[in-house]
């Protein structure tokens, strides 16, 4: 009898198997996505499908549309640790369901990702630090997300999905360095170095706000452009190494009271050297390798150095209004299919863009 039980399971598994294997995948209730994968030289962005994940309490689904590309993307590629991770921390979309307990969003809301998932705002902490998209936490590059509520922001009306998803990194670190640590002020000199994401949106947040933005390039074409968003200042960082001379006299010899230093490891002692009395260096990033130590002899007295990493809700909220009051338009210098990720990554490497690359889901 227990042999005969045996093999009627046997044979109904058998049934269920082949019923299985004949029924076509529909994929209804899977989703695309990114994530990272050892390569050949660090990691590879690798295709997968998943389920369709679904919003627990006080959660959000969040039907992905766009996404955007930051220089961090790319160093985590090559820094080839972060093995099954989602990538990119910027996104936005729009809201196709909500969790119990939901208060902020409903259904057909347009919203983008904070960079970090949890930090409101005040003090940032390690634990806050540690929730970044992309990094600390799965990130954008998916075709749906599950966020806690507190980790979104309702996005402009004006922009678009592509526009609204260049914002919460570049456009934050900009804003947080200008505004919340930096107190910029109508008529103040800020220096942009390179006319990447985070450079053109201090640009651009500058100009809007009344101050003097000067830009360097290694590109008298892309000088040219920076001029039409708003730069008062231009110099040729690869013509003239020692750029912040003619920074220096652009200011004629007050120096800059705001820099948003990108540069790093090349750049840090020389933005010192152009920064006026008083002025603020925000230490964002290192293009050219981190600078390891900051040259303290020719800070110029009353000078102050603050680090920047990215910024809260609250912060990007206040720039939002901001954005708002002046109607900017953030600048993207090309837009790519989901399928081209790996081509967008490679674009960014090149540094032939201005502005911000994004990526359409
Ligand atoms: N701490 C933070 O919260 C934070 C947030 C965002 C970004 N970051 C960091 O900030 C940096 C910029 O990020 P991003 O996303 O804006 O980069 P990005 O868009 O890739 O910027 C690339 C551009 O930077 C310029 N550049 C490269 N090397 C340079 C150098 N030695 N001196 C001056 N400019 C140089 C070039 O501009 P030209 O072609 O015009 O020469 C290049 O096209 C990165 O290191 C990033 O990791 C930090």
């Amino acid at each position: 009898m227990q042999n005969f039980g045996t093999m009627r399971i046997l044979v109904t598994l058998t049934l269920l198997a082949s019923v299985v294997a004949a029924t076509p995948k529909t994929h209804a209730q899977n989703i695309r996505q990114y994530q990272l994968e050892p390569g050949p030289n660090g990691l590879a962005l690798v295709v997968k499908e998943i389920a369709q994940p679904s919003p627990g309490a006080n959660e959000v689904l969040v039907r992905v549309r766009a996404v955007s590309l930051n220089r961090r993307d790319v160093s985590i590629l090559d820094r080839g640790v972060a093995n099954g991770l989602v990538p990119t921390s910027d996104g936005a979309g729009e809201v196709i369901s909500i969790g119990p307990g939901v208060t902020q969003f409903a259904v057909g809301d347009r919203v983008a990702g904070t960079f970090f998932a949890d930090w409101s705002g005040g003090r940032r902490t390690r634990e806050a630090m540690a929730t970044a998209r992309g990094g600390g936490i799965d990130g954008m590059l998916t075709e749906m997300i599950v966020s806690h509520e507190a980790g979104l922001v309702t996005i402009p009306d004006y922009l678009s999905f592509e526009e609204a998803a260049t914002l919460p990194c570049a456009a934050v670190t900009a804003w947080r360095a200008l505004f919340t640590e930096g107190n910029l002020q109508p008529g103040d000199t800020v220096l942009l170095e390179g006319t990447g994401g985070v450079s053109i949106f201090g640009l651009q947040l500058a100009s809007a706000a009344g101050a003097n933005p000067i830009i360097t390039s290694s590109s008298d074409t892309k000088l040219e452009r920076a001029k039409l968003l708003g730069a008062t200042g231009t110099v040729n960082y690869r013509t003239n190494p020692e750029w912040q001379e003619d920074v220096l006299n652009l200011t004629e010899g007050v120096g800059v009271d705001h820099v948003l230093e990108v540069g790093g490891q090349q750049t840090l002692h020389r933005a010192i050297e152009a920064l006026a009395f008083d002025g603020h260096v925000a230490i964002i990033g290192g293009l050219s390798g981190r600078a390891d130590a900051i040259p303290l002899g020719p800070l110029p007295e009353g000078g102050s150095v603050t680090d920047i990493f990215v910024g809260s809700r609250e912060d990007f909220e206040a720039m939002n209004e901001f954005l708002i009051e002046h109607q900017l338009r953030p600048v993207i210098d090309r837009i790519f299919p989901f399928e081209e990720a790996p081509a967008a990554y490679a674009y960014m490497t090149s540094n032939s863009h201005l502005g911000k690359i994004v990526i359409t889901l």
